[in-house]
């Protein structure tokens, strides 16, 4: 299977957009609701969700005359947050057609068109003029992207001089192999986890200067551990997981035995683009 079919496989789910229309229509007009409630078990496909969108943001000094940039933006629940926390214009590159037509039936339904604009297609080849965004965002994408040379050169190219990339993604830990199927890869094939220090070291060759770069493992450890000690809502969600991702509940206990292990780490990095 090529790569674009491989990873539209992992993460398509069919008629996704027709499925959440049908629930969101079921759940009323309320879009508060609907985006601080209803999307929020589903909409932001990494680790500590809308808030680690938010302290990403806060530490790219992001503000609402910003363009941003979201490779990789899955059903677009981190553009909405930035959208909706933030007030900037997002544009979300996405390669899983699926979510792209999800993500702007519920930019639709949430009254945030306008803010965000969505494009199929693949972070290796950006169908964008040079210097155009303040902020490329990536959360939680490298971990499919072999060439990751080639991403950065791209996003270098896409960004203003001085612009920023805010970064989060999950590194290889010093234990190998990891345990399969997690979120972002059924098996090693679409799996191209660098170290932590071998994604430093190349993104510091690609011209980018390091503004901060931090290991967020053992706080996400810890947020685990509380939220498993906290009883469990009996109300039931009208979106689970399941709808956006095949087999959840088997991908996030590997995800947690990955990080237990010593096996992933998470990392987030603010960097500016060298002139
Ligand atoms: C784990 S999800 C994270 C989605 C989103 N960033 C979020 O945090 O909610 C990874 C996303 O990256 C997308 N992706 C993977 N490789 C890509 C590529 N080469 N170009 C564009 N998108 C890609 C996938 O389709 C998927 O939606």
């Amino acid at each position: 299977m090529n790569y674009e079919k491989a990873i539209n496989a992992q993460y398509g789910q069919s008629d996704l957009g027709k499925k959440i229309l049908a629930i969101l229509e079921g759940e009323g007009l309320d879009t508060a609701r609907l985006i601080q409630d209803i999307l929020a078990p589903i909409e932001e496909l990494h680790l500590r969700g809308r808030s680690a969108t938010i302290e990403l943001a806060r530490a790219v000094g992001l503000n609402e005359s910003m363009r941003v940039l979201d490779i990789g933006c899955g059903i677009g629940g981190p553009a909405r947050t930035l959208a909706s926390e933030f007030g900037c214009h997002i544009i979300g590159l996405e390669l899983c057609e699926e979510y792209c037509n999800a993500t702007e039936i519920i930019n639709d339904r949430v009254g945030l068109s306008n803010k965000i604009e969505i494009r199929q297609g693949n972070a290796l080849n950006m169908p964008f003029d040079n210097e155009i965004f303040d902020i490329v965002f990536m959360q939680h994408v490298l971990m499919n992207i072999e060439n990751k040379e080639r991403v950065l050169s791209q996003s270098k190219r896409v960004l203003y001089p001085k612009g920023r990339l805010a970064l989060n993604t999950i590194c290889a830990g010093s234990i190998t192999p990891i345990h399969f199927p997690v979120i972002w890869a059924n098996n090693p094939d679409i799996n191209f986890l660098f170290t932590a220090s071998e994604l430093r070291q190349l993104i510091s060759n690609s011209g980018f200067k390091e503004l901060s770069w931090k290991d967020e493992t053992k706080e996400i450890l810890e947020g685990i551990e509380r939220a498993r000690s906290k009883p469990r809502s009996k109300n039931p969600q009208p979106i689970s997981l399941g709808l956006i991702v095949a087999d959840p509940s088997t991908k996030w206990r590997n995800i947690v035995r990955n990080l237990k292990e010593g096996r992933i780490e998470v990392i987030q990095g603010i960097f500016e683009k060298n002139q």
